[in-house]
């Protein structure tokens, strides 16, 4: 069995309406001056004017940033750094989608230790304590509020860049499902297929581990057979908790095993052409499944049991690329690269950025440019 150290340095709360909680655990953790960093959909929501009545209440003095969009850059944290400067926060907390949590974490680290976001690429590189943080996720997706990841994009190169530490972690990570209510149909959709990818990917990686595997396994459980019924029913607060749930079950599988060959391909889709990160994992993954079978057939098969749709006798593979599609097209998700626009003539470029990516390492079978370009033309002639 492969070794892990595990140290859970956040603590988790769940619960319809936990987000009521939100100022007396802020007063808690000893928040004076908080910066909230949510997206300009969640001011939208109310969900801004809601938590900041309720820190205020705890005797939080509240700051906003909302300056910044799906794809957090290099030079929207450089904003965002020097308005929490200029209000000499004592805390962050991130409310909203991947890119409110990662926006607050990367602001931590450049706040806390100067210089550009850039130069905290890797793992453990911050230079100072990090200010304590709270992560209260509006949708089911990404898991960053599990990890002690940021992904913030260069705003020149459009590379993302993974920087991770420790003191990243949030201190709480508040889930409240009635928040997840108001994700759009298709962030909901999108967000979902990439969480699923999550549970897909971790346990199937070189890096895997006795303790990545029972996040993985519970989290595919949770979201394959509770995709559909946020898809189809938007008000299911029983299936949307086991969506927020599933979602973080995979964040802290991939803060423990990693990712794989669908990450790597996916993340230049987005960089080059502003393909969400959902919608482009959508396009790789089944692709990338077909290619894995080889070496991970038996992985795919253990997964897929755990799930609403067991393999049966056939090929475990197989089985799996089919319900990933099936799950894709009732998530209404495009299914070729064509038909989003990317340039047959492009992919040859892709595959060299694809087998650059840090992710690609971590997959079952070695990947490098060649295979990228192999999982490229068969997505693209879907
Ligand atoms: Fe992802």
């Amino acid at each position: 069995m492969e070794p892990f150290d595990f140290h859970s340095r956040t603590r988790l709360i769940f619960g319809e309406g936990s987000l009521d909680r939100l100022g007396a655990l802020a007063s808690e953790l000893g928040f004076k001056r908080t910066l909230l960093v949510a997206d300009k959909g969640i001011l939208a929501c109310g969900y801004v004017e809601r938590a900041t009545n309720l820190l205020t209440e705890g005797g939080v003095a509240v700051f906003t940033f909302h300056e910044f969009d799906s794809n957090p850059t290099t030079t929207m944290i450089e904003a965002g750094r020097k308005l929490a400067e200029s209000f000499s926060i004592d805390s962050l907390i991130g409310l909203g989608g991947g890119s409110s949590m990662d926006t607050a974490k990367a602001i931590n680290f450049v706040l806390t230790g100067g210089g550009s976001i850039q130069e905290y690429q890797g793992y453990g590189k911050a230079r100072a304590p990090m200010l304590p943080m709270i992560g209260v996720p509006t949708t089911a997706g990404t898991g960053s509020e599990a990890q002690s990841h940021t992904l913030i994009s260069d705003a020149e190169t459009h590379v993302k860049m993974a920087c991770g530490d420790p003191g990243a972690a949030f201190k709480i990570a508040l889930l409240d499902p009635q928040l997840t209510i108001s994700q759009p149909a298709a962030v909901a959709a999108t967000a979902g297929f990439d969480a699923i990818s999550h549970a897909v990917e971790t346990y199937a990686t070189t890096r895997r581990n006795a303790l990545s595997e029972v996040f993985s396994l519970e989290a595919w459980r949770l979201l394959e057979s509770h995709y559909d019924r946020v898809v189809r029913g938007p008000e299911d607060i029983g299936a949307r908790g086991a969506m927020q749930l599933g979602a973080y079950w995979a964040g802290l599988a991939i803060e423990n095993s990693m990712l794989g060959a669908t990450h790597a391909c996916a993340n230049p889709l987005t960089a080059n052409y502003d393909i969400e990160h959902g919608v482009a994992i959508g396009l790789m993954l089944p692709h990338v499944i077909r290619w894995n079978g080889a070496v991970a057939g038996e992985r795919y098969r253990r997964l897929l049991e755990q799930g609403a749709a067991p393999p049966g006798a056939g090929d475990p593979t197989e089985a799996l690329a089919r319900r990933l599609e099936e799950l894709r097209a009732l998530g209404g998700l495009p299914r070729g690269l064509r038909s989003v626009g990317v340039p047959e003539a492009d992919l040859e470029r892709l595959a060299g950025e694809a087998s650059e990516q840090w992710t690609g390492q971590f997959n079952p079978r070695p990947f490098g440019a060649s295979a990228a370009l192999t999982l490229y033309r068969r997505a693209y002639e879907m």
